[in-house]
């Protein structure tokens, strides 16, 4: 029997299937993921590998459904200590094409539920996040914008947070951003999230080896900061209800 963790959580971003995008590139790195995650708490995850439907160049980036089907067949065969789903990091560069790639079934969404994982480029501007949570919200799909936290529009602008907050926009903030980040506007940006409530899931966004997931500091910071109920609700509850209830038809 292992030590019991301190913590219990479900991280909603991370890239641990193996050999899909620039995470994780072998079986026995995502398997030693998988060890950390469940040493810190970890009781399901979310694999949202990068994909992209129609950036400004006109490119396109998702993998084929078949690597995916035979990565996640690798990942099972080795039995994860946890469930998983599949879910994608949708970056979002032109949201009339997202929503293209997302009904054609290119792009994923988030263990086949309506919310996408959606990730803005790092100097999107506030209109153009606002103008694409529409078109995808007109599309019947519910985006929970990837840390928010690393964009230049909330990084010192706690007014655009704010934004958020008036639009109903949740988010997906990094663990590490609350308290080992060393960049104080990014950190700075996520606490504020949290002040806010306007966080949905926590991620660990590992890409092993280069970052493996770290998610203690972060959950220390959020169980001191927030109500038991909300913290809980970030840590697992809200991706349990999103991602892990079986839903009767
Ligand atoms: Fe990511």
């Amino acid at each position: 029997m292992g030590m019991t963790a301190k913590y219990r959580f479900i991280d909603c971003h991370c890239h641990l299937l193996p050999n899909v995008d620039d995470g994780s590139y072998s079986l026995s790195l995502s398997q030693e993921a998988f060890r950390r995650l469940r040493e810190q708490g970890c009781v399901g995850c979310v694999l949202t590998s990068h994909m992209c439907f129609g950036n400004r160049r006109g490119y396109h980036w998702f993998p084929p459904r078949e690597r995916i089907e035979a990565a996640c067949e690798e990942l099972s065969a080795v039995s994860a200590p946890f469930p998983f789903r599949l879910g994608a990091e949708v970056n979002v560069q032109d949201a009339h094409s997202t929503l293209h790639g997302l009904r054609s079934g290119k792009l994923l969404s988030m263990a086949g539920s309506r919310f996408i994982l959606a990730e803005f480029e790092p100097d999107a501007d506030m209109d153009f996040i606002l103008d694409g949570v529409k078109v995808l919200r007109g599309g019947g799909y519910e985006p929970v914008l990837a840390h928010p936290e690393r964009l230049a529009a909330f990084m010192g602008h706690p007014e655009n947070l704010e934004l958020l907050a008036k639009e109903n926009v949740p988010v997906q903030v990094n663990a590490y951003s609350l308290a080992r980040e060393k960049k104080a506007p990014v950190r700075e940006a996520a606490r504020r999230a949290l002040e806010l409530r306007l966080i949905r899931w926590l991620g660990s966004d590992s890409h092993p080896p280069r970052r493996w997931p770290q998610l203690s500091e972060g959950l220390d910071y959020l169980y001191s900061h927030a109500p038991q109920d909300y913290a809980d609700a970030v840590a697992f509850g809200n991706a349990e209800r999103d991602f892990f209830t079986v839903k009767e038809k």
